[in-house]
């Protein structure tokens, strides 16, 4: 496993733990870090024995408060439409790996932030978490795909007041808008995603697999295309001796012991 400047990185029992590494610029993400996450998940989406990804921020301030304005401040429109379009490719890449991948957001969830926390399965915030899309006050739009995992997720209407006000917003106000699936006490943050990440892990982790590319295929498609990949995947997993197994553990009145095969 290569090593990084600007992002920690460590697997414990199939969870592969990264550790955003730039405290001080706030976790701000500049091309060095951006390559490296790229790099880095590469090096995931290949390894079996990583079976859930938790992504946090290092120090208790801030999970990523956006791309680097300094390293942005003087680009020029064509620099900026590469830097967007290189960010993009690597949240898709994150959003995409096969394995399931928990955002841990610890502080401030701001612009880029907050998109790669959008980028990820399942967010848990700490009670310490904000979240934002401050660019407008900058005098640009969010560029690493803000502006449409935003209204995916929490709907137009809140997107769009986000979006236009620049509002940060405290971890309440984004489990009440459908942001982050839960808050938690900041102490318990990591203990909570592991956790988290053991009860996915315990399932079987083929089926897990096809159900993010279903429904991340399904979201970016109309609703018969989506259900026409459901009846391929579906279908697929009848080859798998995990469903074998779990089929004939209910049958028997017992727990199902995976293979993952
Ligand atoms: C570069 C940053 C940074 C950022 C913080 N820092 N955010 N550096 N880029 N996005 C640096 C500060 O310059 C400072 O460095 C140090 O981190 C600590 O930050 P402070 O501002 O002193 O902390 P505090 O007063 O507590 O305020 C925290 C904060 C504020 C509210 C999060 O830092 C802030 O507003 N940051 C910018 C948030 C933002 O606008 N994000 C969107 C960026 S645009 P020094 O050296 O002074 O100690 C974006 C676009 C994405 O993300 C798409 C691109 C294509």
């Amino acid at each position: 496993m290569t090593t990084y400047n600007n992002v920690l990185y460590q697997t414990d029992n199939g969870i592969g733990m990264i550790t955003l590494n730039r405290p001080k610029a706030l976790n701000a993400l500049n091309s060095e870090l951006l390559t490296e996450l790229n790099g880095l998940l590469d090096e995931i989406a290949q390894d079996d024995s990583v079976k859930v990804v938790i992504i946090t921020g290092s120090g208790d301030k801030a999970f990523v408060a956006g791309a680097d304005i300094a390293e942005m401040q003087n680009i020029s429109p064509l620099e900026g439409r590469a830097f967007g379009k290189f960010g993009q490719a690597i949240f898709n890449k994150l959003e995409n790996i096969p394995q399931p991948v928990i955002a841990a957001v610890n502080g401030f969830a701001l612009g880029g932030g907050c998109e790669l926390a959008m980028a990820c399965d399942i967010r848990i915030a700490s009670d310490k978490a904000k979240f934002g899309q401050p660019e407008v006050g900058l005098g640009i739009v969010p560029g690493f795909g803000g502006t449409q995992r935003l209204p995916r997720l929490i709907g137009k209407g809140r997107a769009k007041e986000l979006l236009y006000t620049a509002d940060m917003i405290n971890a309440e106000e984004a489990y009440r808008i459908g942001l982050v699936n839960r808050i938690v006490a900041a102490e318990e943050l990591l203990s909570t995603a592991k956790e988290l990440a053991e009860k996915i892990m315990a399932r079987a982790q083929a089926a897990v697999q096809l159900c993010k590319a279903a429904v991340n295929t399904g979201m970016d498609t109309d609703l018969e295309s989506g259900i026409a990949y459901e009846a391929e995947v579906f279908g697929l997993c009848f080859a798998s001796a995990d469903q074998k197994e779990g089929m004939s553990a209910f049958i028997g009145k017992r727990k199902p012991n995976f293979s993952n095969k």
